[in-house]
């Protein structure tokens, strides 16, 4: 590893914040977020430690899906602000060395997007192409519709033109066809705007579905590459910005995974969400159990120098535990989500981390402690920092979009808004404001912000995570889980308990050479200077170790 490296790929290292400003902090008290509360709390994301800020779209839009539905790619939403307070947002955030990514569309529209509302004029329109239509009626695609609550067709009938158009989510939001070349330049275009206006790179939404759409839409003329997508948008990207990144939502298999990093040739997206073992991690806490996480990370392909994982337990969706198998999957919902009413999809859960870890203060920050032990870069939701909970009232995945909780005051401090013109209804209850929120925690040594905190700032020490060689250090308790990071000369090894019962492991230092010592990151001490070190841990306990020569306090 070159110190040039490290700093040109800055996401192999990073620490992302996602939020979206509509829930994060209204500054002029109308209920709804802004970008000139989030300007004024963006020191608060720096004292916290982040490096990367990942805004969700923030785009003209109906709303009808958390404003995925957008109608013109180059706004700003008026109820947020406008494009200068953006550029405030930018322009603050890299002040403090933060990145700033912006959630990119590019599998739909609105379907009140001017080119749709075009399209669908007549079968001679301009922008009719710039959708996908089949003139004949389509087969039963009730299995692949991703809201099944809500729809039972990825395919629509327009009355006025008498076509149906593909929509892989809401009937709202109807697929770009891009296959069109034309449509693939506007997306460039999009690209290159927010470029120019300071973005750092993109989290792309919706990956899967251009795979898919190959086998559901039958017709090859307006079947797209999706790697070839890929590849054009990421070269164009880094032709305009050389350190700009693209963070892809892809929540496919390995293989697939491996295709859209651009295999050898790493050529496609730089970083993908770990998705699988996101969902392992579940089910390792739900067993108390490590095999699941050590599976998926040994079944993890091999990426290339410039690609990096996005490690996360949460975000805006529903927790989906797609990819585990039913019984597997019973067996979280059994553990974090008995209940109907936190279920979604049969596929996934609408709870925050600490509801599902019952509100354990030990489990819960074990389990960030895991996340950010694990090979990657850690990605957080906002308010898990403070350990915010849900609104199960709240419809379907809106659960875990509910304002960010400031303080005791009204509003939880998002808002000085009557009440009822909030945006969204804060979290009520035991999880609420008055119980959980910002200013008590960073006054509080002991708060959970302020264990996130050093832990984001011991994350940060440790470039062997995002970079190093990983490995799984054998030992004999099921329920407890050793890595080791190596990088040049000095390792991190982290050991976590996965249980709620005590236990002690012997950690191997380094079985090569004793010249080495272990010092206790958390601690702040050296623990041993023994090739081996017996590592006693409480019930849910953890430890960060960095093993390094002897007395070379060079490296902390
Ligand atoms: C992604 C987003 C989700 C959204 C969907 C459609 O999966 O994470 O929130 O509903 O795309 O845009």
């Amino acid at each position: 590893m070159r110190v040039t490296d490290t700093s040109d790929l800055w996401w192999k290292s990073a620490v992302i914040y996602c939020l979206d400003v509509e829930t994060f902090y209204d500054a002029d008290g109308d209920g709804t977020g802004d970008l000139e509360g989030l300007a004024q709390r963006i020191d608060y994301l720096a004292e916290l430690g982040i490096t990367c800020l990942w805004l969700m779209p923030f785009y003209p839009s109906p709303d009808r899906d958390d404003g995925y539905d957008l109608t013109d790619f180059y706004g700003v939403d008026p109820r947020l602000g406008n494009h200068g307070q953006l550029v405030e947002v930018i322009r603050t955030a890299h002040d403090r060395g933060i990145n700033v990514i912006a959630d990119l569309v590019v599998n739909h529209t609105s379907d009140r997007h001017p080119w749709f509302q075009a399209a669908r004029r007549s079968t001679s329109n301009r922008y009719r192409d710039h959708y996908v239509w089949r003139d004949t009626e389509p087969p039963d695609t009730s299995k692949l519709v991703v809201f099944p609550d809500r729809e039972d067709s990825i395919w629509e009938l327009d009355d006025r033109t008498g076509e149906w158009y593909l929509h892989n989510f809401y009937k709202h939001q109807p697929d770009l066809n891009l296959a069109n070349p034309e449509v693939v330049d506007e997306i460039l275009r999009v690209v290159g705007f927010w470029l120019e206006l300071g973005f750092d790179g993109f989290r792309v939404d919706g990956i899967p579905f251009l795979e898919q759409n190959a086998k559901n839409i039958g017709d090859p003329a307006l079947v797209v590459d999706p790697h070839e997508l890929m590849r054009t948008i990421r070269g164009f990207l880094n032709r305009r910005a050389g350190h700009a990144m693209m963070l892809g939502e892809v929540n496919l298999a390995h293989p697939q995974q491996l295709d859209f990093f651009g295999g050898d040739s790493a050529d496609e997206l730089q970083m993908q969400f770990d998705f699988i073992g996101m969902q392992a991690t579940y089910l390792a806490l739900a067993r108390e159990d490590a095999g699941p996480i050590v599976t998926a990370l040994q079944e993890r392909p091999a990426i290339g120098v410039t690609c990096q994982w996005a490690t996360f337990l949460r975000n805006h969706d529903e927790l989906t535990l797609d990819k585990l198998g039913d019984a597997e999957r019973a067996e979280v919902f059994a553990a974090f989500g008995p209940e109907p009413e936190m279920q979604l999809y049969d596929r996934g859960l609408k709870r925050r981390l600490p509801t599902m870890l019952g509100g354990d203060p030990r489990r819960i920050r074990m389990a960030y402690s895991l996340m950010f032990s694990l090979p990657g870069t850690p990605t957080l939701y906002y308010g898990e920092e403070i350990g915010m909970g849900e609104d199960l009232a709240a419809d379907g995945r809106m659960a875990v979009r509910t304002p960010m909780q400031w303080s005791a005051g009204r509003n939880g401090g998002f808002s000085t808004a009557a009440p009822s013109r909030l945006v969204q209804r804060v979290v009520p209850g035991a999880c609420g404001p008055e119980h959980v929120n910002v200013v008590s925690q960073v006054h509080d040594p002991d708060s959970l912000w302020s264990f996130m905190r050093k832990l984001i700032s011991i994350r940060r020490t440790c470039p062997e995570l995002g970079w190093g060689t990983w490995s799984v250090v054998d030992q004999p308790s099921a329920q407890v889980l050793v890595q080791r990071c190596q990088l040049d000369g000095s390792a991190v090894v982290t050991v976590h308990n996965l249980g709620a019962d005590p236990v002690t492991v012997d950690v191997p230092i380094d079985p090569r050479d004793d010249g080495l010592e272990a010092v206790d990151l958390m601690a702040e001490e050296v623990v041993t200077g023994a090739a081996t070190t017996r590592v006693a841990l409480e019930g849910y306990g953890f430890r960060w170790l960095r093993v390094r020569p002897a007395g070379d306090l060079a490296i902390p």
